[in-house]
């Protein structure tokens, strides 16, 4: 047996959640914000009418994106039948709202897009392609259903996932973690392991067996760091357009005025260098088609480029009391983020008229001039996904 078809037994036997869909839906935590996906990965367009789940399990993804869109249009597709088949008794008898469809289908098809469809706006596949021997066919499958300025978001493992050291450890008892087997025996290591691991990131041993069989045992696991994603994913025509690494570890470089050799860098190699550095867990990333106009340019061309204020973070601007310097404090509660700089006359006046612009709703702005100082900001800005870029017609090449 391979070990997809492993895979797919294993979901087969326990379907992904089964139980608490709604507790789960309500409390709506495991994906990223959906202004945020919009604004790194879609930068100001409208909210997505076509969206396409890739690996659902039981739906919960799918029922998340629902109460955000109410009226898209959802499909949502996993290979487990037994997972669709309880996805969609949960959308019978639980879940209201307008109906997603709900197919079974195998992401790792080359003919995928002739089964879900194509024209979407926006892909999500979140914890799938962690446990899929080579992913990239999968990010090569899905590019033909997406629409050209549509976005992927992945939500893969990292190369911090607990699952790493964990998976060895169990291993080292003796215990065969290719296939959830001996519940007593595996919740009884765990609750040593989390005895060992009090650092709140959870009761391993109080977990579901659908959790556990997927997320701890199971027959193929990809805890990559990000750089590794980064190049399957450029293999299958796809760029980084951000991930939340970007505000969570930059602002630390940016407290310290340590950052000015992480640039110039895209986004991705950005992102790259600062989990090497500070490995992450779980990574959520936002792909476009690198055919959409090369997200790198972005931090590379400035004077190409049209610049868009998000409304991602809250900013405050003011001149301290009896000081000629004009400070910018950013704030951003969703990503645990607050950064204060100290700004030049021309640095605060640009910074005025983005925010100014963000609060109405609009603005695409001259962007910074090209001096030193100006690109720098620039590059924080869009670091921490304050800015979303988008490559003016006709934009090339590098500096
Ligand atoms: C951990 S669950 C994540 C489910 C969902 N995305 C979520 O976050 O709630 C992983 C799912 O990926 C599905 N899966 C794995 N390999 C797949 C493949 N090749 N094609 C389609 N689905 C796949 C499994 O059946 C399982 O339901």
């Amino acid at each position: 047996m391979t070990s997809e078809e492993r895979t797919k037994k294993n979901y087969e036997r326990r379907p992904y959640p089964r139980t608490e869909i709604n507790l789960l839906v309500e409390k709506d935590t495991s994906l990223p914000a959906s202004r945020w996906m919009q604004a790194i990965g879609r930068p100001g367009r409208a909210a997505p009418k076509r969206v396409l789940v890739a690996g659902c399990a039981t739906g919960v993804e799918a029922f998340i994106l629902r109460r955000r869109w109410p009226t898209a249009e959802i499909v949502a597709v996993d290979f487990s039948p037994r997972s669709i088949a309880v996805a969609r008794k949960l959308q019978r008898t639980v879940v209201t709202g307008k109906p997603i469809t709900f197919r079974v289908a195998d992401l790792t098809d080359e003919n995928l897009v002739r089964s879900v469809g194509g024209d979407y706006d926006l892909i999500t596949c979140h914890g799938v392609l962690s446990y899929i021997p080579e992913p990239v066919r999968v990010l090569k499958n899905l590019a033909p259903a997406l629409r050209a300025d549509g976005a992927l978001y992945l939500g893969v493992n990292g190369e911090a996932h607990p699952a790493t050291r964990l998976r060895s450890w169990l291993a080292g008892f003796g215990f065969a973690v290719d296939e959830l087997r001996d519940e007593r025996r595996l919740r009884e290591l765990l609750g040593l392991w989390d005895a060992l691991n009090d650092d709140g990131s959870g009761e391993l041993a109080t977990m579901s067996a659908s959790y556990l069989g997927g997320d701890v045992c199971g027959a193929h696991f990809n805890n990559w760091p990000l750089a590794r994603w980064r190049t399957e994913a450029n293999a299958a025509g796809w760029e980084i357009a951000g991930t939340d690494i970007l505000p969570l570890a930059l602002h630390l470089t940016i407290e310290r005025k340590d950052y000015r050799p992480l640039y110039p860098a895209g986004a991705g190699e950005l992102a790259a260098r600062l989990d090497h550095a500070r490995p992450a867990g779980f990574h959520r990333i936002m792909l476009r088609r690198a055919s959409a106009g090369g997200m790198d340019l972005v931090f590379a061309a400035a004077p190409e480029q049209r610049l868009r204020w998000t409304g991602l973070y809250g900013v405050t601007i003011g001149a301290a009391a009896g000081r000629r310097t004009v400070k910018a404090v950013v704030r951003c509660p969703m990503f645990h983020v607050r950064v204060e700089w100290t700004l030049t006359p021309a640095q605060a006046g640009a910074l005025r008229a983005w925010v100014a612009a963000g609060i109405a709703g609009e603005g695409e702005l001259a962007p910074w001039r090209r001096t030193q100082a100006g690109r720098e900001m620039l590059w924080v800005w869009a670091g921490l996904g304050a800015v979303a870029v988008e490559p003016a017609a006709g934009a090339r090449g590098r500096e």
